[in-house]
């Protein structure tokens, strides 16, 4: 392609282990996350300028297992600046994968531009014998410039895979694939160094979205109660004193709830949302007893993943038939 007909793509950089420093090329644990800037990782990707117009910007440079609410309400307000400008047409955002896909998410319900957005990071660091960051921001940006990636909403490209930010997860500690979509699987693939897309996410997202961060300066607290053999309720009250507008219940199978916390949780007067720790699955309506109680249930959503999304309506309100209305529609 010729150059002048090459898009514009911001790499928005903000640590992870793609950008990690261990000592030697075999110590894939134990290593610095977001030790090299942006213009480290892009040097080591000169391939990327056949592709598109590239230009980096550090919004951080942490693990992500650390993202405040405060740092992912600047990603999404940043990312919103960068969307609005004529001279970008997509933008590839390096990441941890710790929690990457709360971030995907949370953007994917925040941002209002129907241009590309890819998130990236790596299993192993920069540093690494077969360091997978390398591959994985070409990939990345080969999904960023493709006219089929735009109005997808906010997509993870990861070992080789296009996944919907709403859907994919972290399924694995260690292993290069730990990246799914536990109830349903990846939008598409890059084979042959070519994106094939197969699948859409029907949920809304991006300019679909009803949430808008613009001006937004904290979120409300929402905190996960996860529940376990021999649970009480010690967890339900400190949550609330900490000052806890919503909980998100990480019930076991379909979101059951341990009859040591229920009172508490009733008694709460705060939104309950009840998800599942069990990792995929619907958690639907439950006992009549919880729906008396006001309890409300996250679809399919993830605990970390029904967090964000009850912070987000908490901006707006907290009537129950209305929070759950969002629940079944995002
Ligand atoms: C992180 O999430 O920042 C560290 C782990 C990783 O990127 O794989």
């Amino acid at each position: 392609m010729e150059k002048t007909e090459l898009k514009n793509i911001v790499i928005l950089a903000t640590g992870g282990t793609i950008a990690g420093k261990a000592a030697s090329g075999t110590q894939m644990t134990g290593y610095t996350a977001g030790a090299y800037s942006v213009a480290d990782l892009l040097a080591g990707v000169p391939e990327l300028g056949e592709l598109a117009h590239i230009s980096g910007e550090q919004l951080c440079n942490i693990d992500s297992s650390s993202i405040t609410d405060a740092l992912l309400l600047r990603l999404a307000q940043r990312c919103n600046e960068l969307l609005a400008q004529d001279d970008v047409d997509g933008v590839v955002i390096t990441h941890g994968t710790d929690t990457m896909e709360e971030t995907a998410f949370f953007l994917n319900l925040t941002l209002k531009s129907a241009k590309p957005v890819v998130l990236v990071g790596a299993m192993r660091p920069a540093t690494a014998v077969s360091a997978d960051g390398p591959l994985n921001i070409i990939n990345a940006v080969k999904v960023a410039v493709d006219a089929a990636s735009a109005g997808q909403g906010v997509l993870v490209m990861m070992n080789d895979e296009i996944y919907s930010g709403r859907d994919v997860t972290k399924t694995n500690t260690a292993n290069v694939a730990t990246f799914k979509a536990t109830n349903g699987g990846p939008l598409g693939f890059i084979v042959g160094g070519e994106v094939h897309y197969y699948y859409r996410s029907v949920r809304p997202h991006t300019l679909q979205s009803e949430f808008d961060v613009t001006g937004v300066t904290a979120l409300p607290r929402v905190d996960i109660i996860y529940t376990h053999i021999g649970e009480d309720r010690v967890f339900v009250d400190a949550a609330l004193a900490a000052g806890a507008r919503g909980l998100i219940y990480a019930g076991s199978g379909m979101g059951s709830i341990h009859e040591a916390v229920e009172a508490a949780l009733a008694e709460a007067g705060v939104v309950v949302v009840r998800s599942s720790r069990t990792g995929s699955g619907i958690v639907a309506a439950g006992l009549e007893r919880w729906q008396e109680q006001g309890f409300l249930y996250a679809d399919n959503l993830n605990p970390q993943k029904a967090r964000l999304l009850l912070q987000l309506v908490l901006l707006r309100t907290q009537e129950r038939n209305e929070v759950q209305g969002v629940f079944l529609k995002y």
